[in-house]
């Protein structure tokens, strides 16, 4: 059996119930998120499987050392991936593997004010600390000991542009009519989702990000 470790997300538990029968340990920085897992997992008869813990994936328990580990949208918060991967690295084992399946910074329109006032909408509504080209996340992960065997491109397959989010886009650019109102609403949860996945979408249909699933291996 593969000895994994997940972040995973407990809005709905979705992944990790999905992918519990390979997955040990799940981790999450939020104690709420922590408790529905626990809640879901038990339900599910899924506790002597897997047990999910709040932790700062940056300080993970010294042991045990992993086959692999998954991150589906989370390295990306991270204020500092080049700190990270050299910790995450040391919790695999030989020839173990990440996992990174996140939003990663393409070099199109680079320098371009609207993609620079897009993307700081996504780093200040998504709390987003470490944006990144593929290229650079492979010259870091080199750094940390980690190879790159695998990058797949998934943007194509994900459904933008859904009749709610056109609704969500144009409340968002509503607020732009009151100066620095959206300077205040994205200190607000509610609007920070809205005002960062707003441009999230408009960011990956330019290609300006791209969503990748990345496949790191431990020398
Ligand atoms: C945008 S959500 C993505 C959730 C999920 N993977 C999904 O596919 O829906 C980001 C997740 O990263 C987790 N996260 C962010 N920073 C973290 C940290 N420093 N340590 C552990 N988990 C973290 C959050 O708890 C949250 O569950």
């Amino acid at each position: 059996m593969i000895r994994c470790a997940a972040e995973c997300d407990t809005r709905n538990s979705g992944p990790i119930c999905r992918i519990v029968r390979r997955v040990r340990f799940g981790v999450t920085i939020s104690r709420v998120q922590a408790e529905i897992a626990a809640k879901r997992l038990a339900r599910e008869g899924l506790t002597d499987r897997c047990q999910v813990i709040c932790a700062d994936f940056a300080e993970l328990p010294v042991e045990p050392h992993y086959d692999a580990m998954v991150a589906v949208e989370a390295v990306v918060h991270s204020p500092s991936l080049e700190n990270l991967l050299p910790s995450l690295a040391d919790r695999l084992r030989s020839g173990g593997r990440l996992i990174l399946c996140d939003d990663w910074l393409t070099d199109k329109d680079r320098g371009l004010a609207a993609r620079e006032r897009c993307l700081d909408q996504f780093r200040a509504g998504w709390r987003v600390g470490s944006l990144h080209t593929v290229a650079e996340l492979v010259a870091m992960s080199e750094r940390a000991g980690l190879r790159l065997v695998e990058d797949l491109d998934l943007t194509s397959y994900l459904r933008l542009g859904r009749p709610r989010d056109h609704v969500i886009r144009l409340a968002v650019d509503a607020t732009v009519v009151v100066p620095r109102l959206r300077d205040r609403l994205v200190e607000m949860p509610f609007w920070a989702n809205m005002i960062g996945g707003s441009a999230l979408q408009a960011a990956l249909s330019r290609r300006w990000l791209e969503y990748h699933l990345i496949v790191l291996e431990k020398a």
